[in-house]
């Protein structure tokens, strides 16, 4: 097929010129975008008088024919055009002649491409922001289950106050909500329309940039046609969220490799969501897990890609930015990928409490509540904090835990120890007191999951 630029042309491109410029055998994903971008095009043509009534109508089926035939099957994206705009234009001018000639009129593959990839990316974003709320579920219905599942909450990976799995798992409820309330941010402000820009300064034809902006469901059209032409803010922005989100994923991902270790055993990875080892017969591996934190490179190096191919690009579109294509495509499927795969690990895992509360038993996360006993006694916090200190110390050596002592025990190393700090260093009691919101009390964790379940209701 020849290109559809040329006309100004003595010499037919070289074949290896040719293959480096091409973008189809990727941007082939964005047929149904470019077939819809091109509907709304031709009828406001049509509307404004600018192409005939049944120019528009010929123009309008012969895409929605193309359209059909691209989803069944029947008609394949070949490789002998240089772009999805052009190949999509082709078909149509060798359908229908003259009138798909009339279609580009008044437009120019630069506001097509800007158009397509802002459709392109705006389902994306709300599909991310529905799978964001599949796994918000998934966290909620554990939070639900373990309100009184205590465990040991660390700092520096080291045992520090007793908490609960509820408590946990909210914390990776915040980061997800606010994942996906950037999706919605991010849609508000790229739901402008670029089509009408042209090549970077307008046209002369009278189009009417409004139609074609509610024709294809945007707020309006975009106010500055060489800005239009060169944005790709929206895609940074969705990557640096998508990054985000990962690197939430990325760190949920090593507490739970962490939690299945042979150490730990908090919790086991289903067999469906595990895979073993080729040679050691005992293994089951966290592959999904480990997989999903991997994958985060992969993401974060196509926003690094992409804001690095911007950063250098004069107003304003010059062909770098087709670059965005590749990276952005592998990027979104990944994540996609990750949260599906991410969320169905978790429904399916299970969890060790007894394992989880012995851990928090043994390794003094009661030791500031027994501090705080203490204080309550009479003792300045300073002097508390010393004697639990020497408490732990006795304890190791002993091998043993603070709930395990005898009473003559903790009274020979202070004389305020009565019976009642049994009762006070109970994980029960521990995670029961701590009842400022957003803390582990299960009084507060409930009125906390009502308002999650509200949000996600919305
Ligand atoms: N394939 C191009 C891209 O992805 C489409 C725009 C081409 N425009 C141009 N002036 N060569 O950016």
């Amino acid at each position: 097929m020849a290109q559809l630029w040329g006309g100004r042309f003595t010499k037919e491109t070289e074949q290896k010129v040719f293959d480096f410029n091409a973008s189809l055998s990727f941007d082939k994903l964005l047929y149904k975008q470019d077939i819809a971008g091109s509907m709304a095009h031709a009828k406001m043509l049509a509307k404004q008088g600018i192409i005939s009534a049944e120019e528009g109508d010929a123009i309008g089926k012969g895409l929605e024919q193309i359209l059909k035939e691209i989803e069944g099957g029947t008609l394949a994206i070949d490789e002998t055009q240089e772009d999805i705009h052009s190949f999509i234009e082709a078909t149509l001018i060798s359908r229908i002649g003259d009138a798909g000639k009339k279609l580009h009129t008044g437009r120019s593959r630069n506001d097509q491409v800007a158009l397509d990839m802002r459709l392109y990316v705006r389902d994306q974003v709300v599909e991310v922001a529905a799978l964001l709320k599949e796994l918000l579920a998934v966290i909620l219905t554990t939070m639900e289950e373990h309100v009184e599942t205590y465990m040991p909450g660390f700092t520096h990976l080291q045992k520090a106050q007793p908490i609960t799995l509820a408590h946990h798992y909210g914390a990776y409820f915040e980061m997800f909500k606010r994942d996906r309330q950037r999706m919605q941010d991010i849609y508000e402000r790229m739901n402008y329309c670029p089509l009408g820009a042209g090549a970077l300064a307008g046209t002369t034809y009278p189009l009417d940039r409004d139609y074609t902006a509610q024709l294809l469901g945007f707020y309006g059209p975009t106010l500055n046609s060489m800005d239009s032409v060169a944005d790709r803010d929206y895609l940074i922005e969705f990557l640096s969220a998508l990054s985000i989100a990962m690197m939430h994923l990325s760190r949920f991902s090593e507490e739970i490799i962490i939690w299945n270790s042979n150490e730990y055993q908090f919790v086991e990875i289903d067999d469906a969501y595990s895979t073993g080892s080729s040679i050691m017969p005992q293994k089951k591996n966290p592959d999904i897990a480990e997989l999903v934190r991997g994958k985060t490179g992969r993401v974060y190096g196509a926003l690094m890609s992409l804001l690095t191919t911007m950063k250098g690009i004069p107003l304003a579109y010059n062909k770098d930015m087709q670059e965005d294509k590749e990276v952005s495509f592998d990027a979104i499927r990944t994540v996609k990928d990750c949260i599906v795969l991410f969320a169905g690990m978790l429904k399916t895992m299970n969890f060790k409490k007894d394992r989880m509360a012995d851990s928090a038993m043994n390794g003094f996360t009661n030791a500031t509540d027994a501090a705080d006993y203490l204080v309550a006694k009479g003792v300045p916090f300073r002097d508390a904090h010393g004697i639990i200190g020497r408490l732990v110390l006795y304890c190791i050596e002993k091998n043993t835990s603070i709930d395990k002592l005898s009473l003559q025990e903790l009274q020979a190393i202070d004389p305020h120890f009565e019976k009642d700090i049994f009762t006070a260093v109970s994980l029960k009691t521990c995670v029961e007191k701590r009842l400022t919101l957003g803390a582990p009390g299960p009084e507060v964790m409930k009125q906390v999951i009502e308002l999650h379940k509200k949000y996600l209701e919305q």
